[in-house]
């Protein structure tokens, strides 16, 4: 099973990824995390992309779709995929879908999570993660079951992500409506597209997922 979740930054994406990766063991290929990664490491690819994320704007179609062509290949042939944050532009939609059928794969769903703006202000600035694990927390919805301790491999450290404040997830959401929303017509013609609303709780959105891909 091949999925695209695709929603607006704060929608869910990676929240529901991660729990879609422990229920059926998909391989979640984020390329926000791939490009952090590369940031972190001071590879060429992380050295073109800091500034460009840190000012909320996309990075290239070339290097994310070879990021995740890259990324299908270290794969197991049998295990399914979900795009999380990718693809983000017309031409990353058609990148798609010629790597994937370089690869015998095909896309069986793409899911938008639907979310009222104003609150993803608010959602992404109370957002953390453990700094060893990676797990995501929010200050208000998902905090940790004891304060300070990682609820899944008992680490200490947290951090917050650069661009996660107000004025850049503003410019990041302008991006989503002009480049990336436009890309749904493409899956619609296809009869692929399912919508969830993502303003419910997690648990919901994760039972209306769950309702789609069964
Ligand atoms: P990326 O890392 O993909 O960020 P994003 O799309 O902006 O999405 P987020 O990770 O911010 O949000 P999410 O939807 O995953 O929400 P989450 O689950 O964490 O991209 C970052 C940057 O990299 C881009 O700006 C760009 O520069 C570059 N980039 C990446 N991919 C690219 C591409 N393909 N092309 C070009 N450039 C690219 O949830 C947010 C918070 O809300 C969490 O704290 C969570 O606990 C909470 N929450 C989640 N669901 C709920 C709920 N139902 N109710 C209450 N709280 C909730």
């Amino acid at each position: 099973m091949n999925i695209i979740l695709l929603g607006p930054p704060g929608a869910g994406k990676g929240t529901q990824s991660q729990r879609l990766v422990d229920r059926h063991g998909l391989k979640q290929l984020s390329t926000g995390d791939m490009l952090r990664a590369a940031v972190k490491a001071g590879t060429p690819v992380g050295l073109q992309a800091k500034a460009v994320m840190e000012a909320g704007q996309l990075v290239s179609d070339e290097i994310v779709s070879a990021l995740i062509g890259d990324e299908l290949d270290a794969m197991g042939e049998g295990q399914g995929a979900i795009f999380d944050g990718y693809p983000r532009t017309t031409p990353q939609a058609h990148a798609l879908d010629a790597i994937l059928a370089e690869r015998g794969r095909r896309l069986d769903h793409v899911i938008e999570l639907d979310v009222d703006e104003d609150a993803l202000v608010e959602r992404i600035t109370g957002r953390f993660t453990c700094g060893a694990c990676g797990k995501g927390y929010h200050d208000q919805f998902e905090r940790p079951a004891v304060d300070g301790t990682c609820d899944r491999c008992g680490g200490h450290e947290f951090k917050r992500r650069p661009d996660d404040n107000e004025q850049t997830v503003r410019t990041r959401l302008a991006e989503y409506r002009a480049k990336t929303q436009p890309i749904l017509p493409i899956y619609d013609a296809r009869g692929i597209v399912a919508h969830i609303d993502g303003m419910a709780d997690m648990d919901h959105v994760t039972a209306a997922i769950e309702a789609i891909i069964a």
